[in-house]
């Protein structure tokens, strides 16, 4: 059991949510929703307690064992698998770091000796020397297989890396799991086992994401973030789109009935008020007109950015051309004997599940990366605009919004550049935020900006959707329907890839590939499983 009460944050003028009081069951697993930015990540946090609420306080069952998933599945990009398992419960980690930096001293003193016999202590209460074999059986359990257990979590694929950092979220059983955006890069297979995991999963669960589908499928609750409320509905996503529908619809009915109530004392008042004896009805109308409140109608606070990508200048006939393109990234070829046109109408969708070899595809196509052999010719025409999976190193500055994008903009002043993050949603105060407390979809959104500015005609896109929610998603699709230029893009999205592609290319596990130019339904038909 897990309750929120009476929660209140807010950053400096800025309210996130006021008066939260919600309380979370065993076997129910909680949807939390709300647009890019509406404070879900920082709920968690609180709940947590990674964050301090700014009121109210977070009350949790006796003895009870909360984790905690992430939405930056980055965060562990430093450390190895099992070490990323076993620090799910972090005092057990932090015992045996500081006995392992112990033993490894030169000049061991007796102090060293005494505090080594009361880490050895610790150690063995928490069941120390089992640790490494229960993440083993957890991470085999998610299909983790032994060979990555001793990798670094940078050299992971994002699916892998969710599991392993589920694997962590579980280790030790948890009574309240916590996870922020788990779906994000998962491909189809792993997004079905997490969603059978999670029915499946007796304790209590509070997840956010922003996929409808996912929601639908394993929630048995929904918290709603809009207008600095929380409100809970049980059902899943489905059921709240419809009853928060209803529910509108009931007050705008209301509210016209009222209306119209209105409108009938205020004829009356206005006729009888000079009326003598008639006067005294007309003060008793106007009190009754006093008591009318019109409800409050907020229909929902989420918005649409505006994306449109404008070419600099056209594409030449010469795009990119690879030839015999090999890549082998860990000592696996994840791109195999690759040759590639690209022509200027291009809409490529680069699909399957070998994230890696999509990724160095992506890498090598925008310059960042060389292949191991064969030639990637350019064409002068090209202004290339590459959108990364990965962001972190972007927002880990000291600057606001404005002063980040400005260094993005060739046009430098003020006005410009705050018109241009009022576009993507961020007016105000909210330009002046730093970028390094952005949320995932803020980010995303900053980085979408800074690739308009750029004024590409090639984009190169690697999984764009990850963190933005519905209706940016929305405005992405429409923004990269309308582009001129030549697109490449690696997405598990199937609605973005059926509405954008007009060629695919499907790179297999092995590095091999399959390049069709024909639209996803089209290719789905011909060479689908
Ligand atoms: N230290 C801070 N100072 C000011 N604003 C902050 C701070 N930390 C977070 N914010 C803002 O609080 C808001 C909520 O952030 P949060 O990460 O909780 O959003 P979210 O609902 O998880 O969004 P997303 O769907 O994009 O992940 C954002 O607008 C963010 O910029
Ligand atoms: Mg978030």
């Amino acid at each position: 059991m897990l309750m929120a009460s009476n929660i209140g944050l807010r950053y400096g003028k800025r309210i996130l949510f006021d008066n939260v009081n919600l309380k979370f069951e065993n076997n129910n697993c909680y949807g939390l929703i709300g647009a890019n930015g509406a404070g879900k990540s920082t709920f968690l946090k609180i709940l947590s307690g990674e964050v301090d609420s700014t009121s109210g306080e977070v009350i949790i069952g006796k003895g009870e064992r909360m984790s905690f998933l992430v939405q930056n599945h980055n965060a562990y990009d430093d450390y190895n698998v099992l070490d990323t398992v076993i620090m799910g419960d972090q005092e057990l980690y932090d015992i045996r770091t500081e006995k392992d930096a112990l033993y490894m001293k030169e000049d061991f003193t007796n102090e060293d000796g005494i505090r080594a016999g009361i880490l050895e202590d610790l150690f063995l209460k928490k069941n120390g020397w089992q640790a490494d074999a229960d993440a083993a059986v957890l991470l085999d359990g998610l299909g983790i297989e032994a060979s990555l257990h001793n990798k670094m979590m940078r050299d992971l694929k994002e699916a892998d890396k969710v599991k392993v950092m589920l694997a962590r979220a579980l280790f030790g059983e948890p009574d309240i799991l916590l996870l922020d955006e788990p779906t994000n890069g998962l491909d189809l297979d792993s997004k079905s086992w997490l969603e059978e995991f999670l029915i499946d999963f007796k304790n209590t669960v509070i997840v956010i994401s922003h996929d409808r589908y996912f929601l639908n499928k394993v929630c048995t609750h929904m918290v709603d973030i809009d207008y600095e409320k929380m409100t809970m509905f049980a059902g899943n996503y489905d059921f709240w789109y419809q009853s928060s529908q209803l529910i509108q619809k009931q007050m705008r009915d209301s509210n016209k009935k009222k209306e119209e109530k209105i409108a009938e004392l205020q004829d009356f008042i206005r006729r009888f008020s000079a009326n003598a004896s008639k006067s005294k009805q007309a003060t008793s109308r106007k009190k009754s007109l006093e008591k009318i409140v019109l409800d409050d109608i907020k229909p929902s606070s989420r918005r649409y950015p505006f994306i449109q990508f404008e070419p600099e200048r056209l594409l030449g006939k010469e795009v990119i051309q690879i030839d015999s393109v090999s890549k082998i990234i860990d000592g696996v070829e994840v791109l195999k004997n690759m040759r590639l046109t690209l022509k200027p109408g291009d809409k490529i969708a680069l699909i399957g599940n070998n994230e890696i070899a999509k990724t160095a595809l992506l890498e090598i196509l925008a310059g960042i990366s060389t292949p191991d052999s064969g030639t990637v010719k350019v064409g002068t025409t090209v202004i290339s605009s590459y959108y990364p999976k990965k962001n972190d190193d972007y927002f880990n500055v000291d600057k606001d919004m404005v002063e980040w994008l400005r260094e993005y903009s060739p046009v430098k002043e003020d006005a410009f550049v705050r018109g241009f993050l009022g576009r993507m949603l961020f007016s105000g105060e909210e330009a002046l935020k730093k970028v390094n407390v952005l949320s995932g979809g803020e980010k995303v959104r900053c980085m979408l900006s800074k690739m308009m500015l750029e004024h590409g005609n090639l984009l190169l896109l690697d999984e764009p959707t990850n963190h933005l929610d519905m209706e940016s998603i929305t405005s992405l699709d429409e923004g990269l329907s309308k582009f001129q230029g030549c697109i490449v893009y690696a997405t598990y999205d199937q609605h973005l890839i059926e509405t954008i592609a007009n060629r695919i290319i499907e790179i297999h596990e092995d590095g091999s590939y399959t390049d069709k130019e024909m639209t996803y339904e089209e290719y789905l038909k011909k060479y689908g499983k």
